[in-house]
């Protein structure tokens, strides 16, 4: 089988799904499948062989032409975090010429991608979530509302975008503005969060051999303020799977993160995060092309339940073509 293994993107996160990509790349048996990485970019989209050498990619069929000989695809690894691999564009673009794709389908990446949409959408299902407050690019900034609705000290997120780019702990009313101007660098709406002080936690969650599985719980402890982009892919902070949390607070987060997987109709992968507040989780946010980087999360977490980083793509491979 020929397999496209795409990463890259268009948004902040570019660096990181390359290397996702490329562990994936390094990762998968090469005697079982053939495959290729393609690098999409907004200047281009192009497959990349090991010598380095480009081939464009021909977005009418996502074939390549290499010497004279035209590769087309079965399946899709999606390795794009954000733009356009995360939000639901590769999806739609996958769907429309009949390729499956490793990640959710269109709708439910589009969904997830947006967090006020997605929390909005699960709040009637019972999914606690932290107070927000909503701006569009061009919004008046009334700090007085904002601090109303969701106090101090507070998040200021873009609300389309991953890795923490854009993101800010504002703990005075008058440092709101300089925080929104950065998220919307990111994005042009953003998202005000209430701060839940409480443990943070990391649940993912897949379709393994056709089953729903919860893989363990990773609790994040952060050297910094907050897990930022530092904390995340620069060592400051540890990862401890499984969490050191209370059977009562593992049942809690285990059932609301399949819960959510369910409700939404989820295929793939997802990591959902979450912060206890007063013992219940509150749901943070749903990514669904998670890191898969050495340092990433969801590879740890698969690892603890006994599934190797090859077991791990092939069965995401199989999942998509079933
Ligand atoms: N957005 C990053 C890649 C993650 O969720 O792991
Ligand atoms: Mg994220």
């Amino acid at each position: 089988k020929n397999i496209a293994i795409i990463m890259g993107g268009y948004s902040s996160e570019y660096e990181i799904s390359l290397k996702s990509g490329n562990v994936v790349y390094n990762t998968l048996d090469k005697d079982k499948y053939n495959t290729y990485r393609i690098h999409i970019f907004k200047e281009k989209w192009v497959f990349v062989n090991d010598m380095n050498e480009e081939f464009p990619v021909d977005k009418n069929d996502f074939s390549v032409l290499v010497n004279e000989t035209r590769i087309t695809f079965d399946c899709v690894f999606n390795a794009i975090h954000g733009s356009p691999g995360e939000d639901g564009y590769m999806q739609a673009y996958f769907e429309l010429i009949g390729i499956p794709q490793t990640s959710c389908s269109m709708y439910q990446a589009a969904l997830t991608f947006n967090k006020r949409d997605l929390l909005a959408t699960l709040k009637p299902f019972g999914i606690k979530t932290a107070e927000n407050y909503y701006l569009d690019l061009g919004d008046t900034i009334d700090n007085g509302a904002i601090v109303a609705k969701v106090g101090l000290p507070c998040f200021v997120k873009a609300n389309k975008a991953g890795s923490s780019f854009g993101i800010s702990k504002v703990y005075k009313k008058e440092d709101l503005k300089a925080a929104i101007d950065k998220s919307f660098k990111e994005d042009n709406e953003i998202i005000i969060e209430q701060f839940l002080d409480g443990v943070e936690v990391s649940v993912g969650v897949i379709s393994y051999k056709g089953e729903t599985k919860v893989l363990p719980i990773t609790e994040i402890v952060s050297e910094n303020d907050f897990f930022d982009y530092a904390a995340k892919y620069e060592g400051k902070s540890q990862e401890i799977t499984p969490a050191r949390i209370s059977d009562d607070y593992a049942n809690k987060v285990r059932n609301e993160a399949k819960k959510i997987y369910e409700v939404l109709n989820m295929t793939g992968f997802t990591r959902s995060e979450f912060i206890f507040k007063k013992d219940e989780p509150y749901l943070l946010e749903v990514n669904t092309v998670p890191g898969l980087t050495n340092e990433s999360i969801l590879p740890q977490q698969a690892a603890k339940a006994g599934i190797s980083m090859e077991d791990l793509f092939d069965n995401a491979i199989e999942e998509a073509l079933n």
